[in-house]
């Protein structure tokens, strides 16, 4: 919703569930969901051979490629409906059907021509789009709507276009903004305050957040280096490299995906290995593993095991955006209870930013999962629990010997990347539900966490798909 930056909108979820409940009951997905903000200024998922890296894609593993469509974002959106754990259509086709009813269907026709949407759909349709995907009864049929192979041909172009109205929308000026006050003073219409300017200066220095989330200046890697390059001002930056890394999050036991380990009245398992599940990110995508997508590009397979435990680096705009109402993510607030990474794990900012500063501090890193930390240690404050994979973990921070007053720093600077400074964004006002106060930011949601059960051993459906895992993942 636009009020918290296009990402999750309810703070019970935020802080409990961390996926967002699908149309079908007691269905949820795996990760929290994505803002759309910038999305569509990725480019298409690129091997760049001589960094051995990827660039590009969208999602957090990066399945959407843009691979057919040359449009990451358009492929992102075709994602969700088709989705067992979201929208659940059983069929791509459904999507034709619906919007053949929609009352925005003359405007589809006015931009992909008058007769875009004339398929001929057998009579048992609407059962069929009524039945949520994985259900039983279509034994794994990924179409199940028994069109001529002209109408299927046409409803997957319908599907395409889709997409790509869809990203046309995320990339409008109403969605991805740029009006905010890190905008503005790069315009010169906004001066930073003292610890909005010094954040940036960290963010690029100290911090050396600027390595992944690029804004086009250069990054102080060694003390005494000064930093004398300008912020690029001809494509205003979007804070991401497009590239992937592990940062080493722990097992968040409160994700829901961890307790579909039984058929539902459908007859669906979402994830029969309960806690054995391991999210690989894209090395599970690039071996069009379990719960990810296909892998289009046969090349790329290979790589898998450079990449497993790797997510897309995010881009930091909007991130600390929050409802008017509740005009902060950071407690005492009025706050807005938002969830930070792939995993939800991360409650608020000072806590992403402490979770950097210190991740492998001797003291601080410990070898236990969450809900474990020693007696007389504050989880997320003193405590970090093990990383749910180190594999290709990530080192550039970790360890970056920011004092509290900088972590606040860096803090401040997100939160100049707000879009809505400049003008305001339409609906932002409209969250209905309440601000939470109290408490500090440090440990904020800490009341919620819950101890991880033991952890069995990763499936061979997960770590055992060649190209295998390297280390082997336990
Ligand atoms: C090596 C690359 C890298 C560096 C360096 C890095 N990040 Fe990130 N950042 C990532 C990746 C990857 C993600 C997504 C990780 C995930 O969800 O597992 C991310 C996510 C984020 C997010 C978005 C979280 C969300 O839920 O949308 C913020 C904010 C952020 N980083 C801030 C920072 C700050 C501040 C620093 C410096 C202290 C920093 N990053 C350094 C790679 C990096």
């Amino acid at each position: 919703m636009p009020y918290a930056g296009w990402a999750g909108p309810i703070p019970s979820v935020n802080l409990t569930m961390i996926a967002y409940p699908g149309t079908e009951h007691f269905r949820a997905g795996k990760r929290t969901a994505q803002r759309h903000t910038y999305a569509p200024f990725f480019p298409v998922l690129q091997f760049n051979a001589e960094q051995q890296l990827f660039f590009g894609g969208n999602f957090w593993d990066s399945r959407a490629t843009g691979y057919r469509l040359r449009n990451p974002d358009a492929e992102q959106s075709q994602g969700p409906p088709v989705d067992t754990q979201e929208m659940g259509n059983p069929d791509t086709a459904c999507i034709a059907f619906k919007l053949q009813q929609a009352v925005y269907r003359p405007l589809f026709e006015v931009l992909w021509g008058k007769t875009s949407l004339d398929i001929h759909f057998p009579h048992d349709t609407e059962k069929i789009c009524a039945t949520p995907g994985g259900a039983a009864v279509f034994g794994g049929d990924p179409e199940p709507i028994k069109l001529s192979p002209e109408d299927r041909t046409t409803a997957q172009g319908v599907y395409d276009r889709w997409g790509q109205s869809i990203d046309a929308y995320e990339q409008s000026v109403q969605v991805s903004a740029f009006t905010s006050k890190f905008d503005a003073m790069l315009k010169g219409n906004y001066t930073f305050t003292a610890d909005e300017m010094a954040g940036y200066n960290l963010f690029n220095g100290k911090g050396n957040c600027n390595s992944c989330h690029v804004d086009g200046r250069g990054t102080t890697l060694m003390p005494g280096q000064v930093d004398t390059s300008t912020t690029a001002t001809a494509n205003p930056p979007v804070f991401t490299c497009f590239g992937s890394a592990n940062e080493g999050l722990p097992v968040n036991p409160r994700n829901a995906f961890y307790y579909q380990t039984k058929p539902d009245s459908f007859g669906f398992t979402a994830n029969p290995f309960g806690f054995g599940y391991r999210d690989l990110g894209m090395g599970t995508f690039l071996r069009s593993g379990f719960g990810s997508g296909p892998n289009p590009n046969r090349t790329w397979i290979p790589q898998a095991p450079s990449v497993d435990g790797q997510f897309q680096v995010a881009t930091t705009r909007n991130v600390g955006m929050a409802p008017p109402q509740c005009p902060t993510t950071e407690a005492p607030g009025p706050y807005f209870q938002k969830e930070f990474f792939h995993n939800g794990y991360i409650k608020s900012l000072k806590q992403l930013v402490h979770f950097y500063n210190t991740r492998d501090v001797k003291g601080i890193a410990f070898n236990v999962t969450s809900g474990h930390c020693p007696a007389g240690k504050t989880e997320k404050v003193d405590c970090w629990p093990m990383k749910e994979t180190t594999n290709n973990l990530d080192m550039t921070t970790g360890m970056l010997g920011l004092t509290d007053q900088e972590e606040d720093q860096i803090v401040a600077f997100l939160q100049t990347l707000s879009d809505g400074f400049t003008t305001p964004y339409p609906n932002s006002d409209t969250f209905t539900g309440k601000c939470m106060t109290g408490g500090t930011a440090a440990t904020q949601g800490n009341e919620t966490l819950i101890p991880t059960p033991p952890l069995p051993p990763c499936p061979s459906a997960i770590c055992g798909v060649p190209p295998l895992p390297s280390p082997p993942i336990p």
